[in-house]
């Protein structure tokens, strides 16, 4: 890809191993700020995780026990999107399916019901913005939805956006800011040399760096000379349906029990997501798409005419925490993945975290618990660099 942005020659060089949406969005923000910036993907930039995403903004309803060191960050880079949606989309020419009709989790049946008061309760003492709302409210909301829907949780802040439209404008960004983008292409290893890095490409080429951002997602393991980050794949499998996009079933956001749906602007459904530790494996299986169509069926049952575009794999990052890990680890090394459940939430705050501890700039958030060192078996920085 031709470099048009106006960093220098001189500027320097930062390599960005792994072309998903965090790695993307760095690249990016990393070139905007005067960096020369190059891309090195083992595939097609953002075909991996980001292209299987469901693209939910749910910084709120994604809020676990044990997690809650990420809503700060979750809810800074959600306050992000909006502008960056509306930059991309300029950039791009089009849009990239932001949608703000926020978000429902609805509960079939008194045991669901109760379960949900008791998440609410959970998400008020978080201090996160949420509303009940009774099953008449919501049928006005959405008709559509199973009589048996008996209440829910509002998040009227968690908002969509497609990834599959992130992706080419996110290129055009790269493109108009010079980065170049190296697609099919493995990095095997890295050593240092000189004051910067050496790269060791699985075709026999070298590059030079002065930073290295590791943002590799679910392959972040597999770079000899660096230490891997405790990130293991976490497989999602989903669905895309099709609805009439002048009459769509739904219109919100709508999570249900191990159930997730996201209407998009033109129609389709995507119907998400298993969570399971099957390796690599991205093989579509029968269980996954019986257990997503009963669960979605549930809570609303004329999807059962819907015609079925796609079954989709991906593999999520997920770190020994399940928390992000974003940060210098030294000798200007830089990790971005581990994003799990929130890759495309988290983009810009972990764009905008990588830029700080490339040009060592102040965090603009705490970063304290996401930073790589946290494991007991600590990354360390690789042989004499
Ligand atoms: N954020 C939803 C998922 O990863 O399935």
């Amino acid at each position: 890809m031709a470099a048009s942005g106006t960093h220098s020659a001189s500027a320097p060089h930062v390599a960005v191993i792994g072309g998903g949406i965090c790695g993307l969005a760095s690249a990016w923000r990393l070139a905007e700020a005067g960096l020369r910036v190059t891309v090195f993907e083992r595939e097609r930039a953002g075909r991996g995780a980001t292209w299987a995403a469901g693209g939910m903004l749910a910084a709120t309803l994604e809020a676990e026990p044990g997690e809650e060191a990420m809503i700060g960050l979750a809810r800074w880079s959600q306050s992000l999107w909006p502008e960056w949606a509306a930059r991309l989309g300029r950039i791009a020419g089009c849009g990239v399916g932001y949608r703000d009709e926020g978000t429902v989790h609805l509960a079939v049946g008194r045991d669901e019901l109760t379960a949900l008061h008791h998440r609410l309760r959970y998400l008020k003492r978080l201090g996160l913005p949420v509303e009940w709302h009774d099953a008449a409210e919501l049928r006005v909301r959405e008709p559509a939805l199973s009589p048996d829907v008996l209440g829910a949780i509002a998040s009227p802040g968690d908002h969509q956006v497609d990834p599959r439209a992130v992706v080419p404008a996110l290129l055009a960004a790269l493109a108009e800011a010079g980065v170049a983008l190296r697609e099919e292409t493995v990095v095997a290893g890295i050593e240092p040399a000189g004051d910067g890095w050496a790269i060791r490409l699985g075709d026999g080429g070298r590059e030079r760096a002065d930073h290295l951002v590791l943002a590799a997602g679910a392959h972040a393991g597999g770079l000899a000379g660096w230490p891997a980050p405790p990130v293991r794949p976490a497989k999602g499998q989903a669905l895309v349906l099709q609805m009439d996009p002048a009459a769509p079933l739904l219109r919100h956001v709508v999570w249900g029990s191990g159930i997730y749906l996201v209407p998009r602007a033109d129609g389709r459904l995507y119907v998400g997501a298993t969570v399971e530790d099957r390796g690599f494996d991205r093989q579509p299986t029968a269980g996954a798409v019986l257990s997503l169509l009963e669960a979605a069926w549930r809570i609303l049952p004329g999807l059962e005419e819907l015609p079925l575009l796609e079954l989709v794999t991906g593999l999520r990052p997920r770190s020994r925490d399940d928390l992000p890990v974003i940060g210098p680890v030294g000798g200007g090394l830089h990790v971005a993945t581990g994003h799990h459940r929130n890759g495309i939430l988290l983009a810009p705050a972990t764009a905008e975290l990588v830029v700080a501890g490339v040009l060592g700039r102040p965090e603009p958030v705490d970063a304290a618990p996401f930073r790589p060192g946290r494991f007991p078996h600590k990354i360390e920085v690789p042989l004499s660099a």
